[in-house]
């Protein structure tokens, strides 16, 4: 196949938003050498299957085309294990542009382009050509035809219609109103009992389903500094919790992962402090941490990596040294080294691996090279696995001799823990009568506290100006409004989680951590949310803000996300394996507001894990926006903390009072306790 396209003049927005190219065709091509790119995707597609993978894709062209198409299509699929159709990879300066630059009928359409051309910006997109922006198999669309369909119908689209995805197909602009969301996005939604990672690699290949990750296929990515402060406050929070510190100069943690999320570890670890050690098997991934200026330096020696540590612990040095190489080999060297000297190097650890995609490409096993596990996997998947497994008990077997010894360890919401269990792995709690309890704590449950009962969660903004100057002016307004709401009488519990973000977006600005959009995150509860929200709108309107913002949040959050080992682990009603609640979430949303709404299968801890939805709302400084964002802000977090104190929670019962004392018509039915003497004499078992 051809290396790479020849150099062509660059589209334009206005030739993009001209529908598929197909007359004529635009030049072959095929992945450009220069970039990283998605691991060969594995499926067990029979000829016949192979045949309906391949008249799949070839329905999105006009017949005549179907002859060059079809034998490029059908060695796409062989080479790679999925069509792509590289050849319609756009050539555009791909990127957001400032909203009043996309030509289109409403600037709802615009705000959709501007956050998907975002989520595929080379700088921002972890596999650009393959349409994946986070997390290994986070994908935007499926293939490439899929993305000029979708540009084009934004384009054409009024205020009287909605567009239609079905895992990242455009099944088209149905009629709607004015109040109707602008698109609803469904991401890998299948009947329950069809959710096995089998189901799911044939489905892909066949192109009738997709991994929408969290925020890449509903359009909300803003690049890793979203989880740059989450990673900030969890390690704060982990330093607190399990060191009782305050300040963690001269700590070290040992993790692994500098991909689209894990790559915001370096970075917050410098924020806080300590000293941050992250092992990664791709040099590419690595570097382009390193040339961002969020990795300080780096070795594939580890030798040199032990001695790197050991300086930096003596100076107490703020820093991050990344390793070149697997994570494994890094704790048993950190084992080798406390067995030798007694010196324990590690103070808190923990993984981020994409572990929710173990056998396909997410976790590198220690037993080979970064390019052999590539070969493997495309030739010899179930060895890779056995392999994988046997890497992940040797990881398991090194952590647990050091947290003897006294490391702190957490899973980092990568279903890492989970996959350890199931390779075998001694990760159950021996104080526990439950098997199924992990020896060591998801952060959410326990370093994050209990902070989405209390409502607080994942708020982000993109100024769709693209101008830093509105980004700085919106880290003000949210600082202001955060301000005013913490000088009242608060709960203790929640002064602590608005001094934290207060704390972040004050320094926010200073650590550039903008790529891509320009975009800002903070954790906020219902009422920050509502507030900052009303004010960002005010100052589009009253032109303190160049152009409108568009507010959204991860889909981690109170109520976005039923995730039995993550979002919703401290669920214990027996309702944790539900998922009511995110999907009430997104039908709410929509109805409430939202400019677009999506609802996936999978996301973080992996396809048949869990169930996510998210929002984007567009504050146009209107009356209308400012409606909408109050209504749909207010259940987007009610309705999880509703969830949560009919489970039991103390927290989100105090929560969800102070939310009805505010608002008369939210009426929410609380439980009543039992005696548990008295459930269990009833049973007859005492
Ligand atoms: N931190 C969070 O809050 C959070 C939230 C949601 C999900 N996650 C999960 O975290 C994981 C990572 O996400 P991502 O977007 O960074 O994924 P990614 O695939 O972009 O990055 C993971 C990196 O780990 C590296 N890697 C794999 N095996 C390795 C090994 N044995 N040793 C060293 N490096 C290895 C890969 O080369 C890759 O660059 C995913 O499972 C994601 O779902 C984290």
């Amino acid at each position: 196949m051809q290396a790479k396209g020849p150099s062509r003049p660059k589209l334009t927005l206005k030739e993009l938003c001209g529908g598929l190219p197909v007359s004529p065709l635009p030049p072959l091509r095929t992945r450009d050498p220069s970039i990283a790119h998605a691991p060969v995707r594995t499926h067990n597609l029979s000829p016949k299957q192979k045949e309906r993978a391949l008249t799949n894709a070839l329905r999105y062209f006009p017949n005549p085309c179907h002859r060059t198409l079809a034998p490029e299509f059908a060695e796409e699929l062989r080479v790679f294990g999925h069509i792509y159709m590289y050849r319609f990879f756009p050539d555009i300066d791909m990127r957001a542009y400032p909203l009043h630059e996309y030509p289109v009928k409403t600037n709802k359409a615009a705000a959709v382009m501007h956050m998907i051309m975002n989520n595929l910006d080379p700088r921002v997109a972890q596999f650009p050509q393959e349409l994946v922006t986070y997390g290994g198999n986070g994908c935007v669309f499926s293939n490439w035809a899929q993305f000029w369909l979708v540009i084009h119908y934004l384009s054409v689209m009024t205020e009287e219609q909605t567009l239609v995805m079905y895992s990242g197909h455009p099944l088209g602009l149905f009629p709607s109103d004015p109040r109707s969301p602008r698109v609803i996005v469904t991401n890998g939604m299948v009947i329950p009992n069809y959710s096995s990672k089998d189901n799911y690699d044939e489905m892909f290949a066949l192109g009738v389903t997709m991994y929408g990750q969290m925020t890449a296929g509903s359009y909300c990515y803003i690049g890793p500094q979203g989880i740059v402060h989450g990673t900030t406050l969890t390690v704060l929070n982990a330093g607190r919790r399990y060191l009782g510190l305050e300040n963690l100069a001269g700590r070290v943690l040992i993790t692994s992962g500098l991909g689209g999320m894990s790559g915001a570890q370096a970075k917050a670890a410098v924020i806080c402090g300590c000293i941050g050690v992250v092992a990664e098997m791709s040099e590419e991934a690595l570097r382009k941490r390193h040339d961002q200026g969020w990795l300080q330096e780096f070795t594939d020696d580890l030798d040199t990596l032990i001695k790197k540590i050991r300086e930096a612990r003596a100076k107490k040095e703020a820093t991050s040294i990344g390793y070149r190489g697997n994570v494994v080999d890094v704790w048993e060297r950190l084992v080798a080294e406390y067995e030798a000297t007694g010196d324990l190097l590690v103070e808190l650890g923990t993984d981020q691996t994409s572990c929710h995609n173990p056998f396909g490409g997410g976790y590198c096993p220690v037993q080979l090279s970064y390019q052999e596990a590539e070969e493997m996997l495309a030739k010899d998947p179930s060895k890779f696995k056995t392999l994988v497994q046997e890497s992940l008990r040797r990881q398991i077997t090194a952590i647990n001799k050091l947290a003897d010894a006294g490391l702190f360890f957490w899973d980092y919401g990568n279903a890492f823990l989970l996959e350890a269990r199931r390779a075998g792995a001694d990760v159950s709690d021996p104080k526990s009568e439950d098997p199924l309890t992990f020896r060591y704590p998801s952060y959410v449950q326990d370093i994050m506290g209990d902070i989405f009962s209390l409502g607080f969660g994942p708020f982000r903004w993109v100024c769709t100006s693209g101008d830093s100057a509105d980004l700085k002016a919106t880290d003000e307004i949210a600082y202001n409004v955060l301000a005013t709401i913490c000088s009242e009488d608060l709960p203790k519990k929640v002064q602590q989680q608005f001094a934290d973000n207060m704390r972040w977006i004050k320094e926010a600005g200073k650590h550039e951590m903008v790529v891509g959009s320009q975009a800002r995150i903070l954790y906020s509860d219902q009422r920050g949310r509502v507030k900052i929200a009303q004010a960002f709108n005010e100052a589009v309107r009253d032109g303190r803000l160049k152009a409108p913002v568009v507010i959204s949040r991860d889909h981690h959050d109170v109520s976005g996300t039923d995730s039995p080992f993550r979002e919703t682990s401290n669920i214990y009603d027996g309702s944790a394996f539900t998922a009511d609640m995110a999907v009430q979430n997104f039908v709410g949303d929509a109805f409430r507001g939202a400019t677009w709404v999506a609802l996936h299968n999978g996301g973080g801890v992996g396809w048949g894990e869990v169930v996510n939805g998210g929002f984007g709302l567009l504050l146009d400084g209107s009356e209308d926006s400012n409606y909408r964002a109050t209504l749909m802000l207010n259940w987007d977090v009610s309705n999880g903390v509703a969830r949560r104190a009919w489970s039991g929670n103390d927290n989100a019962q105090d929560t969800i009072a102070r939310s009805m004392a505010e608002d008369a018509r939210l009426k929410v039915t609380l439980p009543n306790t039992a005696d548990p003497a008295l459930v269990a004499r009833a049973l007859g078992h005492r």
